[in-house]
């Protein structure tokens, strides 16, 4: 979604906020602008398109007397992707300008009585009626926060906002309603942004606001206040524990493959402090559900990714942790009245802690009285923060739009509470504690060849329109995040499907030229995947097969192409699938020549519904 940062100190701003533009480049969008003060006018550059055409606009206009200012990209909501359209926006006396994030639902009755007083509007967006409504507050204001807060509370919808005016060129005001935002506190200077990475190098010091909650930054000093009434909140600091490095490409040619080949290290990290080995006798410590009773029935609430780990994370919840699991996709819960009784507990999962959807699941959960858990991964994150309990899952920053190591983490995370709710109720289950505590090392040996595979499979199926992508049990999962990921980087069309379903319908698509990514592994629902395999082959379907060997020995499928990954313990074997499947659709992605890191049309954090 749309990229902010807001800049006052002692640098040059504008170049400042380009460098903070492009480390939020991975939020995706499609226009770009910056407004600053110089000469006592509010100076807008924009352009649509890649941040290059906004530099390239730039380097005709003198910047460098500005030492504030704001930058933006947008992820298109209301009005096409062209320039008009792009942020920021003026007010129509010119007294100041915006940048926002999110969706003023309200802004046609706005438009309407800010018309009939004789505005006219210059694009189709809903933040230009926004930033109309604070200058036309002004008039009737005692100051210029007075008139923002007013506006403000005009608006309904989600925003961050982030203003700058001509008559205070060297302060920024910032509010925050259900989209993400965050100050960061430097020396003689200050930042607001949407995310971490846009300020990083300077200062890993952050304050994270509140819904319904302004600042006002200056150089060297900031005031938090209420929206409502204007009352000071206090507000405490939060450090930073990672660096750029973190969220640097460290020599790999996409943050995507480096985030894929980070995955033993997540693992590690995810484990850490949650295995203990006393004595020669391994548990799984999970303080923060300690004082949770465990629940009778647990509620799986997320999107995209997070939801595929949900949905691969019900069968160990179930069978090994004796809880019985629902599962649901965030924007479908929050609005279809969900049963939640007395005893159940919420899980939302998410890697930005900010998905608009998944966010309103969780308040909804709240308002019914549920307890929720969060898994999250970004620290602070408003899902972190709403949440009654959170566990992180300690990824460290993922960029790349396509979600990799998050769902490694995730699955990970969700096998530990398995494994404690089953500790809690008595049964424990070693084999599977070792088998994941074994991971990190198993991985990191077969990622190498993995990558080599993908590459040479990606190449020999480069052809494909459409793909399908089959499993049963925890593996229907991993198709649906196989083909997820097929369709995002490559916009190849990719099907996920439960193997035994083919017969109800789809496999009326198979022939020759519509491939299948089948996955084969080793579990007690190999014999009924062999059968599906078979019928495909009847139907002239080429397949590439996910397979482990057991023993040495190779299942006897007649397949295109047999991927082969070692042998492991059932409920792991998908740590092991999954890094396959997002290799070939990495692979087939470059190969291909797409925009690996930030695919068309996608944003990194979905901060509207
Ligand atoms: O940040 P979240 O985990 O809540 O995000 C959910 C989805 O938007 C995300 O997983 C999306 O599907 C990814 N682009 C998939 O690669």
């Amino acid at each position: 979604m749309c990229g902010i940062i807001g800049y006052t100190g002692h640098r040059p701003a504008v170049p400042l906020l380009l460098e903070g533009l492009h480390r939020l480049e991975y939020r995706g969008y499609d226009s770009a602008g910056v407004a600053f003060v110089q000469q006592d006018k509010i100076s807008i550059v924009k352009s649509a398109g890649k941040l290059s055409a906004l530099e390239a606009k730039l380097a005709d206009h003198p910047t460098l007397l500005a030492t504030s200012g704001i930058g933006h990209t947008r992820w298109a909501t209301h009005g096409l992707p062209v320039e008009k359209n792009a942020h920021p926006h003026l007010s129509e006396d010119g007294s100041i300008a915006i940048i926002h994030n999110g969706i003023i639902e309200n802004f046609l009755e706005i438009k309407e009585e800010l018309l009939a007083a004789g505005h006219t509007f210059l694009s189709d967006t809903d933040t230009e009626v926004l930033a109309h409504l604070i200058g036309h507050e002004i008039q009737n204001s005692t100051s210029i926060l007075e008139a923002f807060s007013h506006a403000l509370k005009k608006a309904s919808g989600a925003y961050a906002v982030v203003m700058i005016a001509k008559e205070d060129p060297n302060t920024l005001y910032a509010a925050r309603m259900s989209a993400p935002l965050l100050m960061g506190v430097g020396t003689g200077e200050n930042f607001v942004a949407s995310d971490i990475p846009a300020f990083l190098p300077y200062t890993r010091e952050v304050i994270f606001l509140d819904d319904a909650e302004i600042a006002v930054v200056k150089t060297d000093s900031w005031k938090i206040y209420s929206l409502e009434g204007l009352a000071p909140v206090q507000k405490s600091i939060s450090h930073i524990p990672w660096d750029m490095q973190a969220a640097a490409k460290d020599g790999y040619k996409h943050f995507m493959l480096k985030e894929i080949m980070e995955q033993p290290r997540v693992i590690t990290d995810c484990l850490s402090g949650r295995v203990i080995n006393d004595s020669h006798e391994m548990r799984v410590q999970l303080h923060e559900l300690d004082g949770l009773p465990i629940p009778r029935r647990l509620h799986i609430v997320a999107c995209g990714t997070s939801y595929n780990a949900g949905l691969w994370g019900r069968q160990l919840l179930e069978n090994v942790g004796g809880i019985p699991t629902d599962l649901d996709i965030a924007s479908e819960f929050r609005y279809r009245s969900p049963i939640l009784l007395p005893d159940d507990a919420v899980m939302v999962i998410s890697q930005s802690g900010e998905t608009a959807d998944t966010l309103a699941a969780l308040r909804l959960a709240k308002e019914k009285g549920c307890p929720v858990i969060g898994l999250c991964n970004v620290v602070g994150s408003s899902i972190a923060r709403e949440s009654d309990v959170v566990l992180y899952t300690q990824a460290g920053p993922e960029i790349s739009v396509a979600s990799t190591k998050a769902m490694c983490s995730q699955m990970t995370l969700i096998t530990l509470m398995a494994l404690y709710f089953a500790q809690r109720r008595g049964r424990k289950n070693d084999p599977l504690l070792h088998a994941l505590c074994l991971l990190p090392n198993q991985l990191s040996e077969i990622l190498p060849s993995l990558k080599k595979t993908a590459e040479r499979l990606a190449i020999a199926f480069s052809g494909a329109r459409n793909f399908f992508y089959l499993g049963r049990g925890q593996c229907h999962a991993l198709a649906l995040e196989g083909a997820l990921k097929l369709k995002e980087l490559s916009y190849i069309h990719a099907e996920g499907y439960a193997f035994g379903e083919m017969k109800h319908g789809p496999i009326a698509l198979i022939d020759h030229d519509f491939p299948t990514f089948a996955l084969a592994l080793n579990n007690e629902l190999f014999s009924k995947v062999r059968s599906n395999i078979q019928e495909v082959l009847a139907r002239q379907g080429r397949i590439i097969a996910l397979v482990q060997a057991e023993d040495g020995v190779l299942p006897d499928l007649n397949v295109e192409e047999m991927w082969v990954l070692p042998p492991s313990h059932p409920a792991t074997a998908g740590f092991l699938a999954l890094p396959a499947l997002q290799l070939f659709s990495y692979a087939m992605a470059d190969y291909l020549g797409k925009d690996v890191d930030q695919p068309r049309n996608l944003a990194k954090s979905v901060t509207v519904e």
